[in-house]
């Protein structure tokens, strides 16, 4: 898929006041500074359309692009932040849970882990949640420029093993940079098929 044109659209805190769900949505989530926005720059190909930072925590709303006038980008704010506090981190969880299982266009979860690092407590716990919360992911290992791709090739292996602990099947994943753009055509490709299959939710008037 060419990207062709890509718009901010919104930010919010409040699932009620997100745009009308007629679109298919795909979100990208993730430990803080995992690489979300910048992947989002990478695969539009616009440097500052989200906004990226070294310090985590940088993304605090739920920000709504939309891409080719066709479907919804969604970069949110990631979690296991450690210099927040544990009320910010529990209101986090609440509004990103609340977020992912009310949506009704969201086609699909794209959970990014960091391809730098072992398999993380939070990062399977989080897909767990999303399992048994029926709510469809893929796994986007990120960094990729920043090791050799037999150390990635290892630390995704392990990813997906322990996943299988779970998981009678561990959904697909892409190895990713923003850096180099390594992975992001397929990403593109994988939402241009979902987005062929879209059929958008009935909307009550009442
Ligand atoms: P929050 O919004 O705070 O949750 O972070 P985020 O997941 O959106 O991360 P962000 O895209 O802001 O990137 C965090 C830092 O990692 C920035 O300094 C980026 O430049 C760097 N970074 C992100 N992706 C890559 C990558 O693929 N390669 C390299 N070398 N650096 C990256
Ligand atoms: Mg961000």
């Amino acid at each position: 898929m060419l990207v062709k044109t890509a718009e901010f659209l919104t930010s919010n805190t409040k699932v009620d006041k997100l745009p009308a769900p007629t679109l298919p949505e795909y979100a990208f989530i993730g430990r803080s500074n995992v690489g979300k926005s910048s992947l989002i720059n990478a695969m539009t190909n616009r440097k500052g359309l989200a906004k990226t930072s070294q310090t985590p925590g940088k993304t605090q709303l739920i920000n709504h692009f939309v891409i080719n006038g066709d479907w919804y980008l969604v970069d949110l704010p990631g979690y296991g932040f450690a210099r927040t506090s544990k009320k910010n981190r529990a209101e986090w969880e609440r509004f990103i849970r609340r977020y992912l299982t009310r949506r009704e266009n969201l086609q699909c979860v794209f959970v990014l882990i960091d391809s730098r690092h072992e398999p993380q407590k939070i990062d399977l716990d989080f897909c767990c949640w999303l399992g048994e919360n029926g709510l469809p992911f893929l796994l986007v290992f990120t960094k990729a420029d920043k090791q050799s791709g037999v150390k990635s090739d290892q630390n995704i292996a392990k990813f997906r093993k322990a996943l299988l602990s779970w998981f009678e099947e561990v959904p697909p994943h892409f190895l990713t940079s923003a850096e180099t753009k390594q992975g992001t055509d397929e990403i593109l490709s994988m939402i241009a098929d979902i987005n062929s299959r879209f059929e958008p939710p009935v909307i009550e008037n009442n």
